[in-house]
């Protein structure tokens, strides 16, 4: 039997490096992907991609800062399926590479509504319909950015450590009502948003430094972040709930 066999699974920022491996990989295991996410094209593809090898993947162009959107996606996918058994809110921006007091309010506002607003829009209208349809497991986004600091990043630490915050809060709210509430936290990983800040000066300066803070030495690729929260979304991991889970090749251990 497949992990997440015939589960109706959402999966946010689903055309970027994380969320479309996880989406490959939940669509092998069984499940049935609703795949979000702002940037239509690459959706258009990446589903297509997931389609080709057998996968059953439905794109959905979505803006999660906007709860408009949010809460009519979410009604949509039950109406057409019956329920949501699990989500990976993982759609994110990058840190505006700025010192505190260079922080533009406008940039601050955006990383925040999005990485954080965001989570939460996602999160309340996951657990509304949960919470009519029989429970499920909810895997957010974080970083190890949500637990310690680095250069130049204080719009997505704050962000991402108010992630950790939120799953918490919401692990202990529901737990007696069926819904399981993870966070990752992954290491750096080989991803477009990667490759994006590699360009920026005030990360290029600190880009081997961030290798040798990862104990194994190297970044880790999408698969090895979706493999973890396949098994969070998973029943076989039916007793975590308010866990903050590192996928860091030890980043967070020294
Ligand atoms: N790559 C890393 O090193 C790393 C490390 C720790 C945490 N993370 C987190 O992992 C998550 C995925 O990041 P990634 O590296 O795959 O980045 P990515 O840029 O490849 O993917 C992010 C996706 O989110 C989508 N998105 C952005 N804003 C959106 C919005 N308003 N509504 C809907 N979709 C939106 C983008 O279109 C993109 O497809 C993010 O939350 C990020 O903060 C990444």
């Amino acid at each position: 039997m497949n992990a997440l066999q015939d589960k109706i699974i959402l999966v946010t920022g689903a055309s970027g490096g994380i969320g479309q491996e996880a989406s490959s990989m939940f669509a092998a295991a069984g499940a049935k992907v609703m795949m979000l996410d702002l940037n239509e094209q690459a959706l258009t593809e990446a589903a297509a991609t997931i389609s080709a090898a057998g996968g059953v993947v439905e794109p959905i162009s979505i803006n999660i800062t906007d709860e408009h959107q949010v809460s009519q996606v979410i009604d949509g996918i039950v109406e057409r399926h019956g329920r949501l058994d699990g989500a990976f809110n993982n759609a994110g921006i990058e840190q505006s590479n700025k010192p505190l007091h260079e922080l533009p309010r406008a940039s601050w506002d955006k990383v925040i509504a999005v990485d954080l607003t965001g989570a939460f829009l996602c999160m309340k209208h996951e657990i509304r319909v949960m919470l009519k349809t029989g429970g499920g497991s909810i895997v957010n986004t974080a970083s190890g950015l949500g637990v310690v600091a680095a250069e130049a990043a204080s719009d997505y630490i704050a962000a991402k450590h108010g992630v950790i915050g939120l799953t918490k809060a919401a692990a202990i709210d529901y737990a007696k009502l069926g819904i399981r509430v993870n966070a990752i936290l992954p290491g750096i990983v080989e991803t477009p948003m990667i490759m994006r800040l590699s360009g920026e000066p005030a990360f290029t300066s600190q880009f081997e430094a961030m290798r040798e803070r990862h104990p194994m030495g190297r970044f880790a690729q999408p698969a090895e972040i979706a493999a973890g929260v396949l098994w969070l979304l998973s029943d076989a991991s039916s007793f975590v709930t308010g866990a903050s889970m590192p996928i860091d090749g030890g980043f967070l251990a020294v």
